[in-house]
């Protein structure tokens, strides 16, 4: 079943479930939304470009923002440079991270240029990168990858034998190749593959959309814990609903009303944080949120016509208005003028989601 707790060296995380990092998904504000419904032991940050972060302070600030309860939290990182990535990895530990990771994943031309998946075929390279790495922090450090490039390229085993001999801590396997992107299904054979293979923590990560998903993860694999990435968009629950169906073999659904406070919670955080890309997250998580939500392509439908976060906390409003059990629209204090750093510590620029964009379906 799911296990209450895994080590990643000192950092006990409890329960054994991971919220995964998605580009435009996984800010602060998710974060938060995800750890207040309980049941996910780790958070961990959109990824974030090692050059970028240790060229500005500002952005600095803009891509690693955090809030103390979303401890224990790692902030994943990306890049090819072994001396930028030792020095953004001692930024992230400064800034009072639990872990630090590494993107091993990203599909993205852009990023594959310069890390992501494109250093699973430069593995002399990746060694260079965990030795730098290492060697500049004390927090555990994780890495996270793919399969390998393509089908004829499957790396995983090596890459994280590679990993655990020179002092990395723990590895979460997602187990499709970069050239697969996000067609097919994940091959959960590969994350049990690489937990024969080694003694670091394992965490699985691919598919899981439901509670009974991941207990068959951990029985078909042995994993140590497991990561959940697009299932905790369109249900923020699972983390809860995993951790009940640990202890009593059911778990509840949300209702409509949970959904409605929810997604007018998280809309009236993002309004008044008056990020610059608010219209585009609220749309964005629209396009997740509401399948599960009774015509939730009418409401997807005018959340996409509106303009403003004003109009769309308004036209969401005015969707569940009358509907049973409908909740009031949290107060509307209007934006917060938390200036031009603060709205710029809280958003990320589309350049830093070129790839993972395209997997968003509506
Ligand atoms: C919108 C989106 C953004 C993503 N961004 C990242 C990222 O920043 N870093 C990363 O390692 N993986 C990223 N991923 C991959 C996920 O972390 C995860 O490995 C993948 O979605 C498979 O897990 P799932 O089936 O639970 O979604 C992203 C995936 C999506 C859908």
């Amino acid at each position: 079943m799911i296990p209450a707790s895994f080590q990643i060296r000192d950092l006990t995380i409890r329960p054994a479930a991971v919220l995964a990092p998605m580009a435009g998904v996984t800010d602060t504000l998710f974060r938060r939304v995800i750890r207040g419904l309980g049941g996910c032991g780790l958070l961990m940050t959109e990824f974030t470009s090692s050059e970028g972060i240790t060229r500005s302070a500002a952005k600095t600030l803009r891509y690693l923002y955090f809030q103390e309860h979303e401890h224990p939290i790692t902030a994943q990182l990306f890049g090819a440079n072994p001396a930028v990535m030792a020095e953004a990895a001692t930024m992230v530990e400064n800034l009072g991270y639990d872990a630090v990771d590494i993107n091993l994943g990203c599909p993205a031309k852009k990023v594959v240029k310069c890390g992501g998946s494109g250093l699973l075929r430069d593995l002399p390279l990746l060694e260079q990168i965990f030795r730098s790495v290492r060697a500049a922090v004390k927090i555990p450090l994780t890495i996270k990858l793919r399969a390998g490039w393509d089908e004829k390229s499957i790396v995983a085993v090596d890459v994280a034998k590679l990993a655990e001999s020179v002092g990395v801590e723990a590895v979460a396997v997602h187990p499709r190749t970069r050239v697969q992107g996000y067609a097919g299904a994940a091959d959960w054979s590969i994350i049990a593959a690489v937990k024969q293979a080694v003694k670091l923590p394992v965490i699985g990560n691919g598919d899981i959309n439901r509670p009974e998903d991941a207990a068959r993860m951990f029985s078909e694999t042995g994993c140590d814990a497991v990561m959940i990435g697009r299932a905790a968009a369109t249900n923020p629950w699972i983390f809860r609903q995993m951790e009940e169906f640990a202890e009593s073999g059911r778990y509840t659904t949300p209702t409509e009303t949970d959904r409605h406070r929810l997604l007018m919670d998280y809309y009236q955080q993002i309004y008044a944080a008056n990020l610059p890309d608010g219209v585009g997250k609220m749309k964005q998580f629209a396009c997740w949120f509401t399948h599960s939500v009774g015509n939730g392509s009418e409401l997807r439908r005018i959340v996409h016509a509106a303009r403003t976060p004003g109009e769309i906390l308004s036209s969401v409003e005015g969707f569940f208005e009358g509907r049973a059990g409908a909740v009031r629209a949290p107060e509307m204090a209007g934006p917060t003028p938390v200036g031009a750093s603060r709205s710029e510590d809280l958003a990320h620029g589309p350049s830093q989601h070129l790839g993972y964009e395209a997997t968003l379906g509506t």
